[in-house]
């Protein structure tokens, strides 16, 4: 089992597809273990794309992120992080396969809906950066505990 981060951005939630976007996630049998919407501020901006800080799209991407409310997902399942890469599509939405979130619902790259980590160690420090230990259910024993 893996963990990823998941940001549904702000051209997501303004276009009312946050959940067209879950249902897919659900649909595809992986497990939202947690969940909040939030602002996301200029210094959470600069940790959560420390990568991209110095790049010349930087400003542009942290006035977007900025500008409307987020929701933060944390996403359970096998393989999740390229599963959930693989559903998304390409970062471009131009260039995203048709099929895919991105490809069905942006013609954008800085307005491509979904955010979600690129790699174990990625998922782990952004899961950190959005969520406390004990902001995060533990579905499969809430399942197995109404089970019994
Ligand atoms: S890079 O440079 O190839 O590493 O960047 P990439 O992985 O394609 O994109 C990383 C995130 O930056 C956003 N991005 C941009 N925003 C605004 N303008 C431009 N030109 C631009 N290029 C990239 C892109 O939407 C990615 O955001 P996330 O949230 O990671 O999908």
């Amino acid at each position: 089992m893996q963990r990823t981060l998941v940001l549904l951005k702000p051209d997501c939630v303004q276009r009312r597809l946050m959940g067209e976007v879950i249902s897919r996630f659900e649909a595809k049998g992986l497990h939202v273990v947690g969940m909040k919407m939030l602002r996301v501020t200029p210094e959470l901006s600069r940790q959560h794309y420390a990568e991209h800080v110095e790049k010349p799209f930087y400003s542009g991407l942290e006035e977007f992120i900025t500008a409307a409310p987020v929701v933060a997902l944390a996403i359970d399942g096998l393989d999740v992080i390229q599963v959930v890469r693989d559903m998304l599509g390409a970062t471009n939405g131009l260039k995203a396969a048709a099929g895919t979130i991105r490809g069905d619902f942006s013609s954008s790259r800085q307005m491509n809906l979904v955010h979600a980590s690129d790699s174990e160690e990625s998922a782990q420090r952004e899961l950190k950066l959005y969520f406390r230990d004990e902001e995060l259910c533990d579905y499969e024993s809430v399942m197995t505990a109404f089970m019994r």
